[in-house]
């Protein structure tokens, strides 16, 4: 019993794992179900690469970014959350304590920021919202709350204490009047502490908070899926762009049952059968890549073209230099299978032509960042190969 008692309680529910789970487990077990925490997960050298405290601030002084910043007081009721652009000058202004600046999509605007992705590699990247980077000082906080996303919490440098819930909650009642979402109940659950490398997952809907006790910066991998309104709207306007499954209804096969006002079954399963039609067609599949691979904040350029294209050639004499391409973390890629196993490859919102040839070429980009001379045996046709590669360098997708 004696033991029991000091056995911290986030053991005591299985929350602290010793490694991050397999595929397997992560998706059967944790995936949108059971929080966890892992120690040490993250290489401490990983973080000498991702964006400093200052860097940090520096992003919140552009218009364009996302920002802001929560000043905590005694009481919740009293705290404050400004949005930013700031000045420079406002952050000297706010002390050493009892606040945090959070800025959203950093992994686009400080591109090494995106090499975290790489420890989560089991994660469903296409479904990755952003990595929301806060620096805290002791005492900062931006209280108990919700997401509506799932998230990785990853401690870089300090030290921050989380509670976080064991089960999701059912009603939110938050306190008024605050600009903030802070849950009214607080959180009841699972306490931990975390420092540096340490990986934290919550699930959506499950209450969290964590509270800085030695300056501390957390990098908030998010992945959000759409809402179906959002889905129909832009499905609707790839259609309407792309002139695909975009006939008139003509009001087909009506009879006296639709006279005057009413919409009869037959009318309305023939309107709600060219819906269907429009997304069990492969087009759906091509506009779900290109949809997944859109930057979610409209202010992030696409890739654009390199200035200086390469032609096959000189890309195919650069790796038989012994030359490596690599795929940079931050690139925003989805893929999707067609109904005739070809595979549809979206790039930044735009789909990269493809045949079945490139199937191999394809999967090997998904499990994999570099790829070099030696791996061209596993990978078939090197004229198809080189050709893919080359339009793939051209667009800045693949560097040397
Ligand atoms: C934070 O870094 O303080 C907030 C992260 C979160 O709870 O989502
Ligand atoms: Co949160």
């Amino acid at each position: 019993m004696l033991i029991y008692e000091f056995i911290d309680d986030s053991v005591k529910n299985n929350m602290i794992l010793n490694k991050f789970p397999t595929a397997d487990e992560f998706y059967k077990t944790y995936w949108g179900r059971k929080p966890f925490v892992v120690r040490g997960a993250v290489d401490q050298e990983v973080f000498s690469d991702l964006i400093d405290g200052d860097t940090l601030a520096g992003l919140a002084l552009e218009e364009d970014i996302k920002s802001r910043i929560v000043i905590t007081e005694s009481d919740a009721a009293q705290w404050a959350c400004h949005h930013g652009p700031f000045a420079a000058e406002h952050f000297s202004s706010l002390g050493d304590r009892n606040w945090s600046l959070l800025v959203q999509n950093v992994e686009q605007y400080h591109t090494d920021t995106a090499k975290l992705l790489r420890s989560f590699d089991f994660s469903p990247r296409w479904l990755m919202d952003d990595i929301m980077v806060s620096y805290s000082t002791p005492g900062g906080s931006v209280g108990s709350h919700t997401d509506s996303y799932h998230v990785f919490l990853v401690q870089g440098m300090g030290c921050r204490q989380w509670t976080i819930g064991r089960t999701p909650v059912q009603n939110e009642d938050c306190i008024d009047g605050l600009d903030l979402k802070v849950l009214k109940a607080g959180v009841e659950g699972n306490s931990v502490e975390v420092s540096i490398g340490d990986v934290i997952y919550i699930p959506p809907h499950f209450a969290h908070e964590g509270v800085t006790q030695e300056e501390a910066m957390t990098f908030s991998v998010g992945f959000l899926g759409p809402k179906i309104s959002e889905m129909l709207v832009e499905y609707g306007d790839y259609l309407e762009q792309q002139e695909l499954h975009n006939k008139r209804y003509l009001g087909q096969g009506l009879d006296a049952c639709s006279a005057a006002f009413e919409i009869d079954p037959d009318a309305q399963n023939l309107l709600r059968s060219d819906l269907v039609a429009a997304l069990q067609s492969d087009d759906f599949s091509r506009w779900l890549a290109v949809y997944f691979s859109t930057p979610t904040h409209d202010d992030i350029e696409s890739m654009g073209a390199r200035d200086k294209p390469f032609l096959s050639a000189e890309l195919l004499a650069c790796l038989q230099e012994g030359q490596v391409l690599y795929r940079p973390e931050h690139i925003k890629i989805s893929m999707t299978t067609s109904s005739d196993g070809g595979i549809n490859l979206a790039v930044y919102g735009a789909v990269v032509e493809t045949d079945v040839a490139h199937n191999k070429l394809i999967h090997w980009l998904n499990q994999n960042s570099t790829i070099s001379m030696k791996d061209f045996d596993l990978l078939g046709d090197q004229d198809k190969l080189m050709r893919l590669l080359t339009y793939l360098y051209n667009q800045n997708v693949l560097f040397f």
